[in-house]
């Protein structure tokens, strides 16, 4: 098996010891080999939503002899995975619209014993909007670059606390605006131009009022910017 991708060994740094885990969209089932070869899972079950993937997933764990450890599962999002199966559940990979969409089809991840572990690949905007205003609350956040690409991996438990999900710039930004390394900075960067590009398109869309919200946190990220820069 190749070796594992310094993203996929950061999601895996976030899940909990001793942990019986599932992946959702696991692809090659990489990370799941990764996570009972190094003692972290004492059981994954390996999920995805096409065959061809799962293939891929089942010639690994073979070559490895971990069948009685790893299953696999043919499964759109967790429609397939019960109540009480994973401790710890990791979606990498995937824009953050599909995995809210994801998390939207299981009522019983509303529970504190779930540690989520998310990768979104884009839209980590849309994935905190839903975690927010379902009362989930981001536990630990991960920026690094792998390839020449910027990455942002989190974990998240559910808390019932609601009180972000009005609050547009922790929707926005998350707590990268607090942190004061390279590739933070460089996703605060990405996301302020994409926040005035859709601004800009409101305004020519006859939106005035979209426009001007986006702009407001546009104004708000970049004060809390310039006042820890003035520390
Ligand atoms: C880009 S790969 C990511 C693989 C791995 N998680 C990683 O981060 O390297 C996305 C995988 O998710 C699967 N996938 C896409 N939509 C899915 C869904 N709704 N439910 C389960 N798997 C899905 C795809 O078949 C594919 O294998």
């Amino acid at each position: 098996m190749p070796e594992l991708s310094e993203r996929l060994k950061a999601a895996a740094s976030l899940v909990r010891q001793g942990s019986s885990a599932a992946d959702i969209g696991t692809d090659h089932a990489y990370l799941p080999v990764y996570l009972i070869k190094n003692h972290i899972c004492k059981s994954v079950i390996a999920c995805d939503l096409r065959s061809g993937p799962l293939y891929n997933a089942l010639e690994a764990v073979r070559a490895e002899g971990l069948e009685s450890l790893i299953s696999l599962r043919l499964s759109d999002g967790l429609r397939e995975l019960k109540e009480n199966e994973a401790e710890d559940i990791i979606i990498c990979g995937m824009g953050g619209t599909l995995i809210a969409r994801i998390l939207s089809q299981a009522n019983w991840i509303c529970n504190e014993k779930y540690n989520f572990i998310f990768q979104p690949q884009s839209h980590a905007d849309d994935l905190r909007r839903f975690l927010f205003s379902s009362g989930f609350s981001v536990t630990e956040e991960i920026t690094l670059t792998d390839d020449g690409r910027d990455y942002l991996i989190f974990s998240s438990v559910f808390t019932g606390d609601r009180s972000l999900e009005d609050d547009e710039v922790s929707i926005q930004f998350g707590s990268l605006l607090y942190r004061n390394d390279e590739v933070s900075a460089r996703i605060v960067s990405r996301t302020l131009k994409y926040l005035e590009v859709r601004a800009e398109a409101e305004m020519n869309y006859g939106n005035p009022e979209k426009s001007d919200k986006l702009r407001e946190t546009i104004r708000k990220a970049e004060a809390i910017i310039n006042g820890s820069k003035n520390q």
